[in-house]
């Protein structure tokens, strides 16, 4: 059955379950409130479990702890996801690890660990949710890859070789599937995120949302507030985006005009 009748302008993702990865804190948790704002039921997953189930009772949705790093529990979320909720419909691939440090001095088992948490896990993800997502007709599948700006820039003061490699295999993941998915009806687009506060940013941007001078020298002047990634976290999965597919939509005060 498809939900198209069920959204309005105000609740554009009505009917919708959508699995958003790395939900107990920083943009994921932002992204996940913002989608049940727009009438998504989300489905929370991380590894934190209390964070995961206090964010899911404020928002009505679900909570699966899960360790997407391994392949068998990636299997679990998708599955109990469709279990407890009926069908999937979205797929915020948002889970991440970065650890930026001279390339001459990375650790290959972080480069390994990077890999892992922000390419496969989204690939095998992207093929379980693409599965349970074709078992229904209707519009509105999409999947959503956080990537980064670090995909298409190098950032001199903050080298990040292998965190680097690994989103611009997630933004080359999105084209590929986007090209072999749209017959399905799936559609698969990225966001690359500039520069916001988190727990992946703790210590370089601090609690006021500020941070050193070269973080601001964009063309909008400040580092990304909370919530700035909604609208276009909501526009890409909804039906606004009916024909936008293969699409990276930069959100980053204009950061890449600089590269
Ligand atoms: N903040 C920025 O400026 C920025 C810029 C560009 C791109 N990004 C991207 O945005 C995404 C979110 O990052 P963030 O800034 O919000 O950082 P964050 O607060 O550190 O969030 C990372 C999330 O990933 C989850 N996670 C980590 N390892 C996991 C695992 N093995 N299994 C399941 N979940 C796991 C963490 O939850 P648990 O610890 O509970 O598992 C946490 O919820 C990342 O992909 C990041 O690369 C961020």
């Amino acid at each position: 059955m498809g939900t198209s009748e069920q959204q309005t302008a105000a609740e554009p993702l009505a009917g919708r379950v959508v699995v958003v990865t790395g939900a107990s804190s920083g943009l994921g948790a932002q992204m996940s409130a913002a989608l049940a704002r727009a009438g998504a039921r989300v489905v929370l997953a991380a590894r934190r479990e209390e964070r995961l189930r206090a964010l899911a009772r404020e928002l009505g949705g679900e909570a699966i702890a899960c360790d997407i790093a391994d392949a068998g529990e990636r299997r679990r979320l998708i599955e109990t996801a469709v279990e407890r909720c009926g069908r999937l419909d979205g797929l915020v691939n948002n889970a991440g690890l970065s650890r930026p440090g001279p390339a001459s001095r990375e650790s290959m088992d972080d480069v390994r660990r990077m890999f892992e948490l922000n390419l496969v896990a989204p690939f095998e993800l992207c093929q379980l949710a693409a599965r349970a997502m074709r078992d229904r007709d209707g519009g509105g599948r999409a999947i959503l890859n956080v990537a980064s700006i670090a995909a298409f820039a190098a950032l001199e003061p903050m080298p990040q070789a292998g965190y680097a490699i690994s989103k611009e295999g997630l933004v080359a993941l999105t084209r590929e599937l986007a090209s072999q998915w749209g017959r399905h009806g799936i559609r698969v687009n990225a966001l690359a995120p500039g520069f916001f506060a988190s727990e992946m940013t703790d210590g370089l941007i601090d609690s006021e949302g500020d941070g050193p001078d070269w973080l601001r020298d964009l063309p909008l002047g400040r580092i990304g507030r909370p919530g700035e990634l909604d609208g276009a976290a909501v526009f890409l999965l909804s039906e606004a985006a009916s024909y936008v597919t293969g699409h990276v939509l930069a959100v980053d005060g204009g950061l890449l005009t600089r590269s």
